[in-house]
């Protein structure tokens, strides 16, 4: 009798620790680890682009997606799309794409720095390097 009751609760737990492997599997499956943020309205732009380590934010640093995708609703769209897709171009209304960036990113850094915690970069040519011009003269 007692022997029986133990196997069911063996049988749980072994779906339920196959249950987790699934689901952490999924959720590696749509997060791209490195980004090269480099958007095509900041082509002609003074910085270049921005190398971002995504899985090492999203997993080393646990931040919740939610914190940048921050209007995702991930149980009907599969992915958090791109941020111009809704923050639309350089001169838009609203918040534009850069200050998107910038809130998000920066905005972060600044807080974390001022409350002594480790933090990432808030100088502009950390992450993003002037791109090199050709002297017209
Ligand atoms: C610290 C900020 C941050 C966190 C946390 C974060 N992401 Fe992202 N993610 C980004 C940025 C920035 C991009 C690039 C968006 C762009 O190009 O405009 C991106 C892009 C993506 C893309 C590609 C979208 C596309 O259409 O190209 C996917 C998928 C994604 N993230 C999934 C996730 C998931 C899942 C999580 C949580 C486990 C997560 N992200 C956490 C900032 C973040
Ligand atoms: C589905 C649409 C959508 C997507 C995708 C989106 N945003 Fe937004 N975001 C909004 C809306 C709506 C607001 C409200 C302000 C406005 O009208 O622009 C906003 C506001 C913001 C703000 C200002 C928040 C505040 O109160 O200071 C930041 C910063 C921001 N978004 C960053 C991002 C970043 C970074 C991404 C990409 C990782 C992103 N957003 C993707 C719709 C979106
Ligand atoms: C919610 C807070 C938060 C947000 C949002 C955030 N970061 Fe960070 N970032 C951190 C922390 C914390 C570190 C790591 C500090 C350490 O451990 O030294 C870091 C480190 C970094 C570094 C240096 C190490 C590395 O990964 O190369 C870069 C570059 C960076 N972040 C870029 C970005 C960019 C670009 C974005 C926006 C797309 C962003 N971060 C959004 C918190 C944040
Ligand atoms: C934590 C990272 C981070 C820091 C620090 C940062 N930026 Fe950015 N910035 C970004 C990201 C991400 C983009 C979007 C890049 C793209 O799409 O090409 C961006 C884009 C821009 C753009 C628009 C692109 C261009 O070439 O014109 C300007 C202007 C800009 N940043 C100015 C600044 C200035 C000024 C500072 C310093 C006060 C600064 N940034 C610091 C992450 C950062």
């Amino acid at each position: 009798m007692g022997g029986r009751g133990r196997n069911w609760l063996w049988t749980i737990l072994w779906l339920v620790i196959i249950g987790l492997g699934v689901a952490s599997s999924a959720r590696g499956q749509d997060l791209p680890a490195q980004i090269f943020i480099n958007n095509e309205v900041y082509s002609t732009d003074i910085y270049e682009g921005v190398k971002f380590d995504h899985s090492g934010h999203a997993i080393n640093l646990s931040i919740a997606c939610k914190v940048c995708h921050h209007e995702w609703k991930q149980k009907e769209t599969k992915t958090p799309g791109k941020c111009i897709d809704c923050h639309a171009g350089k001169d838009a209304e609203g918040i534009p794409l850069r200050d998107a960036y910038m809130n998000t990113c920066r905005g972060c850094h600044s807080n974390l720095k001022l409350e002594g915690k480790p933090a990432g970069p808030t100088r502009c040519d950390e992450c993003h390097p002037k791109k090199k011009r050709i002297r017209s003269n």
